[in-house]
């Protein structure tokens, strides 16, 4: 082993994410608030109850964001408190909103702020929601209203957050709070209404604050064929086209690429001052597809997390990074973590995607900011509190809440803006000698 430090730059945002659903607690004019009552939609039947209490205190951990060294967070705004009702906009929620803002800037913590985060207010849903044009009108009336009254605490912006996501889970396999109309027409239409409510949310942002940065946080996941075969690799390419590259083609020519439409989309071209990527994984996939999307098997050395969420595969992150550099945007990592209730990998995790990082800013890819998913245990959509992602442990019962070492790591790496060698002997030991081995790796010498 070396001693050494892998040092980031000192504008860098050392940050972590939440969403307003999953934290606030009690919003029950959202969709989710609905879908959660009905048996067998999340698992267990477990429900979100006060979430992290977010709503009503969520001081607690912006004071424990900044302990731990953080300069950034990443949360969303809920629109069924902002307007319960159709046009009807709820003053005292927006300035609940002003005050969780305003905390966050008075402990040096730079909002980004998520318009869209999975939820709908149920009205919305009653209306047809993305599968209806209207959709765009309300949203960029919404939009505007926050922008108008929040704008000026607000420097970075998401419109939408993980579309595809999104797509699959709600329209496509049913996890998500049942839309109106299921199904791959379905599908495709909401994915073109999303597509004009991010347009539409990024000119009213723009034309009343030009210095904002406006993005969207897309989530980008390794896809590869199960086995090495000739249908398997098309399809994995196709496939990942569709999932992840499609989409900032689309953000950046204006236009709908195949298979979601055809046609030009007002305001859309060029519509993104940054890229935002959520980064978990790696899936295989087999063509044919056979019903699911992809394959839950890994493979044989794979590091999975809990409940079989997925391979923690710190190079992808390189890949997707990377994948995304032609565009020539400053990159956010604006998610990334695992679930993990024991804190088995998350150490580890933390450290070698760092590391990933720390590498393509050494290539001077411009990466600018990392955000952790998730500061504290929060509710995991239709996995409830089946799944832990947070560097800060949870007791949604008591409220109870207790630093994971995971989350002591990270502070100190925030606090330095490093990762080092001492601190993987103190978190990870079991990493020194694949990130610090202080080895010259055998070269192919000249056969004599
Ligand atoms: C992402 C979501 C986020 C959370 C993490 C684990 O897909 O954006 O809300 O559920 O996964």
């Amino acid at each position: 082993m070396v001693k050494a430090t892998m040092t980031f730059p000192s504008d860098f945002r050392w940050g972590t994410a939440t969403a307003a659903y999953q934290v606030e607690g009690s919003n029950t004019n959202s969709d989710w608030w609905l879908w959660e009552q009905a048996e067998g939609h999340i698992l267990e039947n477990q429900k979100s109850g006060l979430a992290s209490n977010w709503w009503e205190n969520a001081e607690a951990d912006l004071d424990a964001a900044a302990a731990m060294g953080t300069n950034a967070h990443r949360l969303s705004l809920e629109w069924s408190r902002i307007e319960p009702q159709p046009s009807v906009f709820d003053n005292k929620a927006l300035d609940r909103y002003r005050q969780i803002l305003q905390a966050m800037r008075d402990r040096g913590i730079e909002p980004m702020v998520t318009l869209h985060h999975f939820s709908n207010p149920i009205w919305l849903t009653e209306k047809g929601d993305f599968n209806t044009r209207l959709v765009v009108d309300y949203f960029q009336r919404f939009t505007a209203k926050v922008v108008d009254t929040l704008g000026d605490l607000i420097p970075k912006w998401v419109t939408i957050n993980e579309p595809m996501v999104y797509i699959i889970m709600r329209y496509l396999n049913g996890r998500f709070p049942e839309p109106q109309q299921k199904g791959w027409g379905a599908a495709f239409k909401a994915t073109r209404n999303l597509l004009r409510c991010h347009a539409a949310a990024y000119q009213t942002i723009k034309e009343r604050y030009p210095q904002a940065e406006v993005g969207i946080a897309k989530n980008m996941t390794i896809l590869e064929p199960k086995a090495d075969r000739f249908l398997n690799r098309w399809w994995a390419r196709r496939a990942s086209w569709i999932y992840n590259e499609a989409w900032w083609e689309m953000l950046v020519d204006g236009r709908f690429h195949r298979p979601f439409g055809r046609g030009i989309v007002d305001g859309l071209a060029d519509s993104f001052d940054f890229i935002g990527i959520n980064y978990y994984t790696r899936v295989y996939l087999k063509f044919p597809p056979r019903g699911r999307l992809w394959e839950e098997e890994w493979g044989p050395d794979a590091v999975v997390s809990d409940g079989n969420y997925g391979e923690v595969y710190p190079a992808g992150l390189f890949q997707v990074i990377k994948s995304v550099l032609k565009y020539d945007k400053p990159i956010y990592i604006t998610e990334n973590g695992l679930p993990d209730v024991e804190d088995r990998l998350r150490p580890s995790f933390l450290i070698t995607h760092l590391r990933e990082i720390w590498r393509a800013i050494s290539f001077c890819f411009p990466v600018m900011g990392y955000y952790h998913w998730s500061l504290v245990d929060n509710f995991e959509w239709d996995r409830g509190w089946t799944q832990r992602f947070g560097l800060i442990e949870l007791n949604p019962e008591t409220q109870e809440r207790k630093l994971r070492e995971s989350g002591r790591l990270y502070g100190e790496i925030c606090r330095s803006g490093s990762v080092s060698s001492d601190m993987t002997v103190q978190y990870a030991p079991e990493l020194i000698d694949t990130i610090f081995p202080g080895k010259t790796p055998d070269l192919p010498r000249n056969k004599a």
